[in-house]
């Protein structure tokens, strides 16, 4: 597998990182320590063409190939991974699965908005008693002819209440089990529909995560996305391409915490020379630098096997769990350079460390990821 980089990829590439430095840098302290949204920012993203990276520019996208969403999600979120993560979700959640399985009139409606980055999309699977074992969904959607008659609760949803358009997920016949599950378009404001409460989080502050509650929302027939009974191969499909969106995620914490520690390392002097003179700090780079260069080959892998319409539910599985962990290992190993520094705001690292423990639990925890690894492997 060749990795070199096209010119387009190059530019791609610098177009985000100057984005990241110019209009996410100033001010990621302050909207982590205050939950802030990025509204701004992501208006910008949308007009960069970033929110719809991957999808035909016949539905307001932009047209370009995974590996150039694998190297702008990682230049975002090296400086704001809660902005990365809006990203992701507006990316390879929201467009992706309306690009892949919608109708040409639900394509019409809402993935040219969303596309284009007028508005954002929300992606809602997870609730209070399905997280992993995401087919005992207890939100239900009955047939009522013309219409499904809403009813349940999600948790943790993403851009929750900055969403505009949710994909939900939903029960209509429980004794199919996962094969009586569907998947809807949903707008917000429709009647029925309320947001939570912001959820207080650890890591990716910035990032607005909340519980929907419907209680019963009519959405209309023609929102349902595909056949009836095809809403969980639906998530599951849309959940592999997904993955690569948080490695991408991941792999840009990590990069970043490195980069923040390297030089560091060649600045603070302790025992007359610069820390990284020491070998146990060199060493703890170099582990870095390794990890994350496995974790980049294993995004672009995946990537490049979703370019050419491989089945990258493997794929998918092992960048993010190999990303997730080389995020988390190489944020802890960043404040642990940084010393006292690493433990306060203004040196960025403990927001890393932080930003970095949520990729190893949303889109399928680590656990999950084996799951899918070893039941793929074992076949
Ligand atoms: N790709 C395609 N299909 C898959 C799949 C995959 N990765 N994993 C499972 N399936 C299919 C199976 O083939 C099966 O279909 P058939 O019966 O037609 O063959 C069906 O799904 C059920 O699969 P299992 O029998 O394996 O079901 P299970 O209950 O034992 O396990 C699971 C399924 C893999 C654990 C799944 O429930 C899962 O992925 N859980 C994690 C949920 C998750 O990732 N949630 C993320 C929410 S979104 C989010 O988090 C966004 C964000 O933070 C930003
Ligand atoms: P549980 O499923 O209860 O798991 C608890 C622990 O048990 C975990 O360590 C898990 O790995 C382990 N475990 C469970 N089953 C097994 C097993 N079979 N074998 C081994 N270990 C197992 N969801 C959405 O739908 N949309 C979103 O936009 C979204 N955004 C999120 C944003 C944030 C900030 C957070 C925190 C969550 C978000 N989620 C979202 C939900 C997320 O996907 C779930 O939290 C995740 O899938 C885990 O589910 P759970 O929290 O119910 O944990």
């Amino acid at each position: 597998m060749d990795f070199k980089l096209t010119e387009e990829q190059l530019m791609i590439q610098q177009a985000a990182r100057d984005f990241a430095q110019t209009e996410l840098l100033p001010g990621v302290i302050e909207r982590d320590e205050h939950q802030i949204f990025p509204t701004e920012q992501v208006k910008k993203l949308g007009e960069l063409g970033f929110l719809g990276m991957m999808v035909d520019p016949k539905y307001g996208g932009s047209g370009l190939d995974s590996v150039s969403y694998v190297l702008a999600m990682e230049e975002i979120a090296k400086v704001d991974a809660s902005a990365a993560v809006v990203m992701s979700v507006n990316n390879s959640l929201v467009c992706a699965g309306l690009e892949k399985y919608a109708s040409e009139e639900q394509k019409e409606k809402y993935l040219k908005p969303l596309a284009s980055g007028q508005v954002i999309g929300a992606f809602c699977l997870s609730e209070p008693e399905a997280g992993s074992d995401a087919t005992s969904q207890k939100t239900t959607a009955v047939d009522m002819g013309d219409y499904y008659l809403l009813n349940g609760t999600k948790n943790w949803i993403t851009n929750g209440s900055t969403a505009d358009y949710y994909i939900v997920i939903a029960h209509t016949n429980p004794e199919k089990k996962h094969k009586g599950i569907n998947a809807f378009i949903v707008e917000k404001g429709w009647a029925g529909f309320e947001i939570g409460a912001k959820e207080q989080k650890m890591g990716i502050r910035g990032s607005d995560t909340h519980s929907l509650m419907f209680t019963d929302v009519k959405v209309p027939k023609e929102n349902r996305i595909g056949e009836d009974g095809f809403g969980f191969a639906f998530a599951m499909n849309v959940l592999n391409g997904g993955r690569i969106g948080i490695a991408s995620q991941a792999l840009g914490i990590a990069q970043g915490a490195y980069e923040l520690a390297l030089k560091y390392s060649k600045e603070r002097k302790a025992f007359g020379t610069e820390i990284i003179n020491h070998q146990a700090v060199a060493f703890k780079l170099a582990d870095m630098a390794t990890q994350i260069s496995a974790a980049r080959m294993l995004c672009f892998k995946a990537a490049t096997e979703k370019d050419a319409g491989e089945d990258i539910s493997l794929s998918g599985a092992m960048a993010k769990l190999f990303a997730s962990k080389t995020a988390m290992d190489t944020t802890i190993e960043a404040v642990q350079i940084h010393g006292g520094n690493g433990y306060v705001r203004e040196y960025h690292v403990e927001r890393m460390m932080r930003d970095a423990k949520i990729t190893q639990i949303y889109e399928g925890t680590s656990e999950i990821q084996k799951i899918v690894i070893s039941r793929a492997i074992s076949k």
